[in-house]
């Protein structure tokens, strides 16, 4: 059941990429999900707060980066965790995020610092979507989220936020990679990343590894059922 249906959103995103005029783009674009999880597995508490598992963005060193966007933020962290972030950050054309992620971040301001947002939700907020933002919302599903925010990434990637999110592209197949920084924190309960899911056991082969101060950046090439079939 759970395999038909990632055939089916690979068709879906295969026909449209075939009449897309960005067709170029939209092959090239990866989908990379970025989460930070504690050591137990937990990318929020059980109010949704970050604080705590997001502690290294603010206070893991003294290297200062800005992350642009409308509602900018200076981030602290290691040399290792701000080279690590601004490679990967660099390379992203576009976010595709879940409602709640957009909800807990206030909705970035109206423009997220990593481009043009796509946000998976089942209602249009109100007051949403609002002149001068890059932040659009998809009530038409996953598959339409994934071609728009590669359409809009022209090429470079697309960074993806949100556990619920992220485990609906596992299951379908659609994650191309994904970059995990683990924080070296025990929350015990929360929100967590791998939940769900409909493909285990899945192995991804060997992450690259950058140690930062208590977090470790692990980036992952995430492969498919399909594609471990056919090793
Ligand atoms: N640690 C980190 O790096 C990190 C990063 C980002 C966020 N976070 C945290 O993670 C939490 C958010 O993650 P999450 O897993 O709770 O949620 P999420 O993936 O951000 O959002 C889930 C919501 O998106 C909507 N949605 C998802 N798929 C949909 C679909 N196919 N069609 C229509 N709507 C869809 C639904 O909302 P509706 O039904 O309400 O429309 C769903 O409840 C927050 O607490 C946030 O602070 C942590």
């Amino acid at each position: 059941m759970a395999r038909c249906a990632r055939f089916l959103v690979q068709a879906l995103l295969q026909s449209s990429a075939l009449t897309s005029t960005h067709h170029h783009s939209v092959q090239m674009s990866k989908l990379i999900g970025i989460m930070t999880m504690s050591v137990d597995g937990f990318v929020a508490d059980r109010e949704g707060r970050v604080g705590e598992v997001m502690r290294w963005y603010m206070a893991s060193g003294d290297t200062e980066l800005q992350t642009g966007g409308d509602d900018p933020m200076t981030l602290r962290m290691s040399e290792a965790s701000a080279k690590h972030f601004r490679e990967l950050t660099a390379d992203l054309g576009a976010v595709l995020t879940g409602r709640r992620t957009f909800d807990t971040a206030g909705g970035w301001g109206g423009n997220h610092a990593w481009g043009p947002a796509f946000v998976l939700t089942h209602q249009v907020p109100a007051g949403w979507p609002r002149p001068h933002s890059s932040v659009s919302f998809v009530t038409d599903g996953l598959a339409s989220a994934v071609r728009q925010a590669k359409a809009a990434a022209a090429g470079k990637s697309v960074g993806v936020h949100g556990a619920d999110t992220i485990q609906q592209l596992l299951n379908a197949g659609l994650l191309d990679e994904l970059a995990l920084d683990v924080a070296a924190v025990i929350l015990g309960a929360g929100v967590r990343l791998f939940d769900n899911l409909t493909g285990a056991p899945a192995e991804w082969g060997t992450p690259t590894v950058v140690a930062g101060v208590g977090v470790t950046h692990l980036r992952y090439g995430v492969r498919s059922r399909g594609e471990r079939e056919a090793v």
